[in-house]
């Protein structure tokens, strides 16, 4: 069976564009692979986190990956830095990738915005670790958003040159799954900005935990526009120019009832916002309450999270040991 693996960072509160972005498709590939599923924390620390806090963010994104409904017994569910492989090979990785390679990552550029000289080392050399992540297991295939796209070539690059280097077929080559429509979920103040948390408005983003009255009021403060909801046949690349808010909330109720954009415009075009932002509010209480619900009572028992995540690490470990020890054989280090 081919094998699955996707990491999701431990930074901060999640939101809907991370549900329905990433996890959702995570739980929904369970059936035809075999997943691993990791709580990216060593990603996270690559730009300055509370201790507290961070600690905090682990737990919630395992509650998450629980709640929406990741059998952790099946596949396996664990944080990045208990399992140390990743950080060893991702030093043999650095070894093998170039600096030329990782000066072309746009992501760095953004994230280190102007003052680059005073980015961690962590920062410039993320899309390396994430590399060690997918080939520690050998991962064949990596859900990932469009955002991501870069930094999974960069880890096929160097999948291609260790394999060249050493003269050995050891890595295989990824590929990336970009998961289908609707995974791009925007801001509710500005459509044209992606659903973020660190966006300074809790108003742009609806979290995973809001319960009913937050995201009542959420999509009532919904930014939109005079016009009634777009009937149905509008072009929809004008939409996303001319009236993005409009289209999001579209995307975000198709994504919601998992049908097409086309059949809620078919069902809601003509009429007026507050109508359709009334249906959107239930159909988004209705489907992601319950999971809001689970992750409160499972964040509440940390003890019993730490466990899913220690199983889940010896479990990965037990993977990525033998991995690792081939590594080594191959660069000539000496096993321990
Ligand atoms: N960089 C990814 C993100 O921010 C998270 C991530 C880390 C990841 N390691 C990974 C995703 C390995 C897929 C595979 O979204």
């Amino acid at each position: 069976m081919s094998r699955i693996f996707s990491g999701v960072q431990p930074t901060g509160n999640l939101h809907l564009g991370n549900y329905l972005g990433a996890i959702r498709n995570f739980v929904r590939l369970q059936d035809d692979f075999e997943c691993i599923y990791c709580v990216v924390d060593l990603h996270a620390i690559t730009v300055w986190q509370e201790p507290d806090e961070l600690r905090k963010s682990i737990r919630e994104v395992t509650a998450a990956f629980i709640a929406a409904g990741i059998d952790s017994k099946k596949h396996i569910i664990f944080n990045q830095s208990q399992v140390s492989a990743h950080a060893e090979l991702a030093w043999v990785f650095n070894c093998v990738a170039r600096l030329g390679w990782l000066n072309r990552m746009t992501q760095f550029k953004e994230k280190a915005g102007k003052n680059r000289e005073n980015a961690s080392v962590g920062l410039y050399a993320y899309p390396v670790l994430m590399a060690a992540d997918i080939l520690t297991y050998k991962a064949t295939h990596v859900p990932v958003g469009e955002d991501q796209k870069q930094h999974l070539e960069l880890s096929r690059d160097i999948a291609q040159k260790f394999n060249h280097d050493f003269g050995v077929e050891f890595f295989p080559v990824t590929e990336p799954l970009i998961l289908g429509e609707a995974t791009r979920v925007m801001s509710l103040r500005d459509g044209e900005k992606k659903m973020s948390k660190s966006d300074p408005s809790e108003y742009s983003r609806i979290t995973l935990t809001d319960g009913p009255d937050e995201i009542a009021l959420k999509i009532r403060k919904a930014k939109t526009d005079p016009e009634p909801v777009p009937e149905a046949g509008a072009d929809l690349d004008k939409l996303r120019e001319e009236r993005p808010e409009a289209l999001n909330l579209l995307t975000i109720f198709a994504a919601l009832a998992d049908t097409p954009v086309a059949d809620v415009q078919a069902e809601y075009g003509g009429k007026q916002f507050s109508e359709f932002k009334q249906a959107l509010t239930d159909l988004a209480v209705a489907s992601m309450g319950p999971i809001g619900e689970e992750m409160q009572k499972l964040v509440a028992d940390p003890g019993y999270i730490d466990d899913v995540l220690r199983d889940g690490g010896t479990r990965a470990d037990a993977l990525a040991q033998p991995v690792l020890r081939e590594v080594k054989e191959i660069v000539g280090l000496l096993q321990p």
